[in-house]
């Protein structure tokens, strides 16, 4: 007997039906390809936005485009009415990346994190969207809303984020917060710290440093490569948000709705040591050039896991050096 399909699953009342914000992007079209993969029927939006190349994100994606249960709506948030009626979803559209985050570019920033969000809320919260069945809202957000905090970063510390990213996806946890508050859109915000694997970003670090280091090119490191980061494999970044859709309210109070937690590998090392495991993933030796800091950047990031441990069930599960062989037997096979 074969998997049931969306008319058997429709009538048995086990259609389960997903929103993804950013499925065009990395962690957004990783997710989508999950949900797919475990029989959720997921609508996907994307505005394709420019700040990277458009083609990798349709070879993102590939699979989907050609599963029977995904569809893509491409459009600009910001500019829609209406979001389709569905069980949970996955808002994970923003424009990242914190360096590029000052001056008139902060323009954009507000719009794709701040705005885009509270339109989402606001649909599910009121008018038509508030009649749909909403499990769950679950809510991409950023080890940038920490700043440099005392360490290790646990979710109770006052925020004050040190770039415009960082302010900018905090507002929009605010807003989670709120909708939650208000209207009971049942939110949960997740804080990512740095995300890597197959897919990852062209402006992120580890993706910029492997290609480099196996093309024998220079890489730049900025400041003096002390400064330490957690790193969290994709797929336990993906897993980490099924886990906070389906997380069962704890004894019958949903005490997580409203509420952030840290998703961070528990894979904190500098810059200069995780260089030297890329070093032994690839094989090839690092040409390294330093360069001045970059204003934005905070010196570490290390996540506090028990939280989401104990309100999601929810732990990292590949380690640092896995995940970079991983990763370069990804780019090794052509991609
Ligand atoms: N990658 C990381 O390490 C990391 C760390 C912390 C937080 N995050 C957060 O995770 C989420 C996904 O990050 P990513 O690395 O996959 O980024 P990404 O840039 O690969 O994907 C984001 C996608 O959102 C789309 N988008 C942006 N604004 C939109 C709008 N107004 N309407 C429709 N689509 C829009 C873009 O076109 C893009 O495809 C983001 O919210 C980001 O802030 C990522």
């Amino acid at each position: 007997m074969g998997a049931p399909t969306k008319r058997e699953r429709a009538e048995s009342g086990n259609s389960q039906k997903a929103l993804v914000t950013g499925c065009a992007g990395f962690i957004g079209s990783t997710l989508t390809d999950r949900l797919l993969a475990d029989g959720f029927e997921v609508i996907g939006i994307d505005r394709f936005s420019d700040y990277y190349d458009r083609e990798l994100k349709e070879e993102n994606l590939a699979a989907a485009m050609q599963h029977p249960e995904f569809t893509l709506i491409e459009a600009d948030i910001v500019e829609m009415d209406c979001f389709p009626a569905v069980d949970y979803v996955f808002h994970l559209a923003a424009q990242a990346g914190v360096r590029a985050s000052w001056g008139r570019s902060f323009d954009i920033y507000t719009r794709d994190n701040i705005q885009a969000t509270q339109r989402l809320l606001d649909f599910y919260a009121t008018d038509v969207g508030a009649s749909s069945k909403l499990k769950r809202f679950v809510y991409s957000s950023s080890s940038s809303v920490y700043g440099d905090v005392p360490l290790p970063m646990h979710e109770e510390l006052m925020l004050q984020p040190v770039s415009p990213y960082g302010v900018s996806k905090l507002a929009a946890e605010h807003l989670c917060y709120l909708y939650w508050k208000n209207y009971g859109v049942p939110t949960v915000s997740l804080r990512y710290f740095t995300v890597y694997g197959p897919r990852q970003r062209p402006d992120m670090g580890i993706n910029k440093f492997v290609r480099a280091i196996r093309a024998g090119d220079p890489i730049t490191i900025y400041g003096d490569g002390s400064q330490t980061r957690d790193f969290t494999y994709i797929d336990d970044a993906v897993e980490a948000n099924v886990a906070a859709a389906l997380a069962a309210p704890l004894s019958g109070k949903p005490a997580f709705l409203g509420e952030t937690f840290n998703i961070g590998g528990g894979n904190r090392i500098s810059v200069r040591d995780l260089i030297a495991a890329i070093e032994g993933a690839t094989g090839k030796t690092a040409r390294i050039e330093y360069a001045d800091e970059q204003k934005g950047d905070v010196q570490d990031t290390w996540a506090a896991a028990a939280k989401a441990e104990q309100g999601l069930g929810w732990s990292a599960k590949v380690r640092i050096h896995e995940g970079l062989r991983r990763y370069v037997a990804w780019i090794d096979g052509g991609l």
